[in-house]
């Protein structure tokens, strides 16, 4: 026997479009899945969406038997600008198949090691500013970690320059892309007729493109002009062949993808750090067993790149920290035939399914009475892999999941471990409760801290 899927009262023509927080849409989706639990569905203007919110149901929709990703509205927006790139190309679309077998095994492990250097000077620039500004300078950490973030991505994937930290504001590719996210979560709340009536947002959409485009057609065009024998990601997809159809990957597809990875691999990389400061400020225990770890293994020397396994604490840091705060919360599946989810719950093929990874990762039966703790123990060695499949997921699943994820793990694990080793890290305000901010990922928002550069530290 099916039993209905729950949902909030619904305005004629609008449906719920009310319920959901214009600027912190995961605010209201997990307000509803507190009051309507394991699964609720909305109506947005016609549109019908299924939200999961616990481990059970996330795990029977990482099937991929049964599910495959859907392009979720605010990713078909994405789509004016990376097109059929990895992380917005459909299911179906020959490109995906083409670029995803021609460009995984530049992120291996071993791949992701050679990369070490950059990522230190990178990292570098950041100490050196931190440094000369000195201990009573206020710092907001989102924009810094951004600057971190995009510089690496960029130097090690296209061994090009952004030099970011050589400006006052943020990169204005950094800035464009803020937008151009934002406004197309928007866009995918409001009722297409809308859209077409909103000239200066669309004005400003399409500038924003442009900028985005602008600079990776001036990467490729500078690559052409001065090959290089560096054999980076960008070289790969210039030159690399398809094993199984002898293809190569198309020029629009390369830029395509050149803004997928300059996309989707800076703003959740930077969230992720962002997020671990501010656990590890609200949890001065944490903080000094991981400060106690760094001092130990690395001391007073700069981080090399064997230390990168030598760091466990560091890990169960980060993985907790990806627990309670998934920089990209949410990911949309489909059903690819009419079916019952638990059994019980009918769900038609196509329709949205929503995976609320936020709520997932808080499920208590799971994670035990204190999901909402931030406790690194529960995700030492050994428990991590006790988990129950599936109930750590915020790096997406299966052949959709994260393409990025050794080349994020490494960045924040030499980001984390030389901030913490060379500064004493303040909140600006000790009372500051997490607040956040939203476009396709989630970071902190008004969070400001100083750091104190520790006496004798290289
Ligand atoms: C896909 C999270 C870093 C590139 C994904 C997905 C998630 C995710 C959840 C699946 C999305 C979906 O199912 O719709 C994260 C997090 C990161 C991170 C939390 C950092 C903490 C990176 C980095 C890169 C990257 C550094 C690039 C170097 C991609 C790409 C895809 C993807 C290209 C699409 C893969 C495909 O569909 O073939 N990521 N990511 N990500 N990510 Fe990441």
């Amino acid at each position: 026997m099916t039993v209905p899927i729950p949902a909030p009262p619904s305005i004629p023509f609008i449906g719920n479009v009310t319920a959901l927080d214009k600027e912190l849409p995961i605010k209201s989706f997990n307000l509803l899945a507190d009051q309507y639990g394991e699964i609720y569905q909305l109506n947005l203007a016609g549109r019908m969406l299924v939200v999961v919110n616990t481990h059970e149901l996330v795990a029977e929709v990482s099937d991929e038997k049964r599910f495959m990703k859907k392009i979720s509205p605010g990713l078909l927006e994405v789509r004016n600008a990376a097109g059929d790139g990895l992380f917005t190309a459909h299911p179906d679309e020959p490109n995906w198949h083409l670029a995803h077998r021609i460009l995984m095994p530049a992120f291996s492990t071993m791949n992701v090691r050679n990369m070490f250097d950059d990522m230190m000077d990178i990292t570098s620039q950041l100490i050196m500013k931190w440094d000369r500004f000195g201990p009573n300078h206020l710092i907001d950490p989102a924009s810094d970690f951004t600057k971190i973030t995009l510089d690496a991505l960029s130097l090690c994937t296209m061994s090009y320059r952004l030099n970011s930290f050589y400006l006052e504001d943020a990169h204005p590719f950094a800035k464009a892309m803020g937008d151009f996210l934002g406004e197309s979560g928007h866009r995918s709340m409001r009722p297409g007729f809308m859209n077409t009536v909103m000239y200066n947002q669309n004005a400003k959409f399409q500038q924003d493109r442009a900028t985005m485009l602008n600079l990776v057609d001036d990467i490729l065009v500078n690559r052409k002009e001065h090959p290089s024998d560096k054999k980076d990601l960008l070289h790969l997809m210039m030159t690399g062949k398809d094993k199984e159809t002898g293809l190569g990957l198309p020029d629009d597809n390369i830029k395509f993808n050149l803004l997928t990875f300059l996309i989707a691999g800076h703003e959740t990389t930077s969230g992720m750090l962002t997020f671990s400061l501010y656990y590890l400020l609200k949890n001065p225990e944490a903080m000094r067993r991981l400060r106690e770890e760094i001092d130990e293994k690395i001391g007073d020397r700069p981080m090399v790149v064997e230390d990168v396994h030598k760091l466990p604490y560091l890990l169960a840091v980060m993985r907790e920290v990806l627990r309670l705060s998934p920089s990209a919360p949410m990911r949309t599946v489909a059903p690819l035939e009419d079916t019952l989810l638990k059994g019980k719950y009918a769900v038609q093929k196509d329709i949205s399914l929503t995976v609320n990874v936020a709520a997932a990762h808080r499920d208590p039966k799971v994670y035990g009475p204190d999901p909402e703790k931030f406790r690194p123990e529960r995700m030492m060695d050994g428990k991590f892999q006790a988990l129950p499949a599936n109930a750590w997921q915020p790096f997406g699943f299966g052949m959709r999941g994260c393409i990025g994820r050794p080349f994020a793990w490494q960045e924040v694990q030499i980001v984390l471990a030389t901030v913490l080793q060379r500064f004493d890290i303040v909140l600006q305000d000790p009372a500051y409760e997490l607040q956040l901010k939203q476009t396709l990922t989630i970071k902190p928002k008004n969070f400001y801290i100083r750091a104190i550069p520790r006496a004798g530290k290289p």
